[in-house]
């Protein structure tokens, strides 16, 4: 679990968080989305315990990453914004030297390490210098280090920023593997269809406070209206007639909204059955319009 507690963080004059309050759950994926600036970096920075706050704390599964900083960042895995790894050695040789600060002997940590390159898409790589990495591949090296400790909480910052299709999907997988286990992820990202696909709860930062908390069955429904959207293989005035009953259809090039829709999905896609249901749902508002509203709420 992590605990975000009032949290307030200044660099010199700028106030980075004001008073921030959020909880990730065993068990939970949570989105952290916010504009640049917002503060989510700085947040992650400091659970991770790279940072301290100015007031305020952050618990990892109840210790104090201020008070009790060893037990607290033992058990959270970290994957930061923009992975720098300029190290002139061989990414292998270097993950093996992370893993001694976790106790590992050195045989253990090069068959773990080989293990996780695979799992994380780097095999083959094992050899190259780190310095000589993609941002992606970084990246994926990030990821495989964060494993090292098999911690219960993670915080990955941006993961999903820099990752081809295939990274995105194994960044999901395994996101929805930790959460098999119990495990706590907070992920930032400024890509919002992937936090939809994968969260349970989003939470909304803007100018250093939350300013949101949803649950994704409940951001679903604000996304979604009652406007039904039905695509015919052959639309017809017919077809448009058959769905009267239903709300306030209108067709429009060979699309059928049915406007204060009431009823059922079901219902309709049987009535409109012999003019060939290509696809029905609900119209949705799109969710960068929704970020845009909560936004504009909290001001
Ligand atoms: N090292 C620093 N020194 C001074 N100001 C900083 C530092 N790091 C961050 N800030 C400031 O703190 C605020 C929050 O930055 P932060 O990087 O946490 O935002 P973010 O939500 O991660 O943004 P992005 O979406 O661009 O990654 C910004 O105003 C930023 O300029
Ligand atoms: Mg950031």
């Amino acid at each position: 679990m992590i605990r975000v507690e009032n949290l307030v963080k200044y660099y010199g004059k700028i106030q980075a968080l004001n008073g921030e309050n959020f909880t990730v759950n065993d068990g939970e994926i949570v989105g952290f989305v916010g504009l640049n600036g917002a503060g989510k970096t700085t947040t992650i920075k400091i659970a991770s315990g790279v940072i301290y706050p100015t007031s305020g704390d952050v618990f990892i599964d109840n210790y104090s990453i201020t008070k009790d900083k060893k037990k607290a960042s033992e058990n959270v895995g970290w994957v930061p914004e923009l992975p720098i790894y300029e190290q002139d050695v061989k990414a292998l040789d270097y993950f093996v030297y992370i893993a001694g600060y976790y106790k590992i002997p050195t045989s253990e940590a090069r068959s773990m390490g080989k293990k996780l390159f695979e799992e994380v898409g780097l095999s083959g790589r094992e050899n190259d210098k780190l310095k000589n990495y993609s941002q992606g591949m970084k990246k994926r090296f990030a990821l495989a280090v964060s494993l090292i400790s098999n911690p219960k909480n993670f915080l990955f910052d941006e993961v999903l920023n820099g990752l081809d299709p295939e990274g995105m999907q194994f960044f999901k997988n395994l996101a929805l593997k930790l959460k098999k286990e119990g495990k706590t992820v907070l992920f930032s990202s400024h890509i919002l269809s992937e936090v939809e696909s994968l969260a349970d709860k989003v939470v909304f930062l803007h100018k250093g406070k939350i300013v949101k908390e949803t649950r994704m069955e409940d951001l679903r429904k604000m996304i979604s209206t009652n406007a039904l959207r039905v695509v015919l293989n052959s639309p017809s005035e017919e077809a448009l007639k058959a769905c009267s009953s239903f709300g306030e259809p209108t067709l429009n090039n060979g699309v059928i909204i049915i406007n204060n829709f009431k009823g059922d999905t079901e219902d309709v896609a049987r009535v409109l059955k012999p003019y060939g249901v290509l696809e029905i749902g609900y119209v949705r508002q799109d969710l960068e319009s929704l970020f845009f509203k909560i936004i504009g709420e909290s001001q």
